[in-house]
């Protein structure tokens, strides 16, 4: 299992993200919100950029915002494997997938827990990796949403019903004890329970 370390609930992102770097974590999670898609806000991209000089680790932006094409030339410009949207936003899907692909970053669809999992069928040959949430958007150190285990399933079969060389991120409420649920996924992506913890690098490999 590959793991995606987020630094939303960390207290001082420099020193995490340096202390993440001398960890074998896959993905640095970088979560960014607008206070619009949902009501907290991150830092804006101008003082977002300036985590290049902590990580070397490969990022996987989450953008929880209502116009993801504001911010995907943005974060297209730093070390990013995956950008990924919501679903759920009123833009048009396929164009913002096109705009990321335009800069040869993998393409991610983020699903809520309540928005159905066939509505990601029409886009399933466009992208490279779902991140299913397992909590609601909005904030760090929430609980895993149990019903994630079945929704895995269905998006499990869903993608090799279709051959489709995607994979599958949960995101939220993951650590050693919903880590079981997650079975089916390639990636998980987990925050509270790596950076409020005093040994990053074995709660990484209990996640393993
Ligand atoms: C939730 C974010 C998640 C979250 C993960 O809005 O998208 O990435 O920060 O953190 P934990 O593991 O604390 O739920
Ligand atoms: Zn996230």
């Amino acid at each position: 299992m590959k793991v995606s370390a987020s630094f939303l609930s960390s207290k001082n992102i420099p020193e995490d993200l340096t202390k993440l770097n001398d960890t074998d974590v896959d993905y640095i999670h970088v979560d960014i919100m607008d206070g619009k898609f949902v009501s907290n806000k991150t830092m804006p991209f101008q003082e977002m950029k300036h985590i290049y000089q902590y990580t070397s680790k490969r990022l996987d932006v989450h953008l929880m915002v209502e116009n993801p094409s504001k911010y995907i030339p943005l974060y297209a410009e730093l070390n990013t494997e995956f950008i990924t949207f919501h679903i759920e936003v009123d833009e048009d899907i396929m164009k913002n997938i096109e705009l990321i692909k335009k800069y040869s970053i993998k393409a991610g669809l983020a699903i809520n827990p309540d928005t159905k999992i066939h509505s990601l069928i029409p886009y399933l040959p466009y992208i490279d990796q779902v991140l299913l949430m397992s909590v609601f958007p909005g904030e760090g150190g929430q609980e895993f949403i149990m019903e994630t285990k079945e929704r895995l399933e269905e998006l499990k079969s869903l993608i090799l019903s279709y051959h489709f060389p995607i994979v599958i991120n949960v995101d939220g409420g993951v650590n050693q004890t919903t880590r079981v649920f997650c079975e089916k996924a390639d990636i998980v992506t987990s925050g509270s329970y790596i950076v409020k913890s005093d040994n990053f690098q074995e709660k990484i490999t209990s996640l393993r």
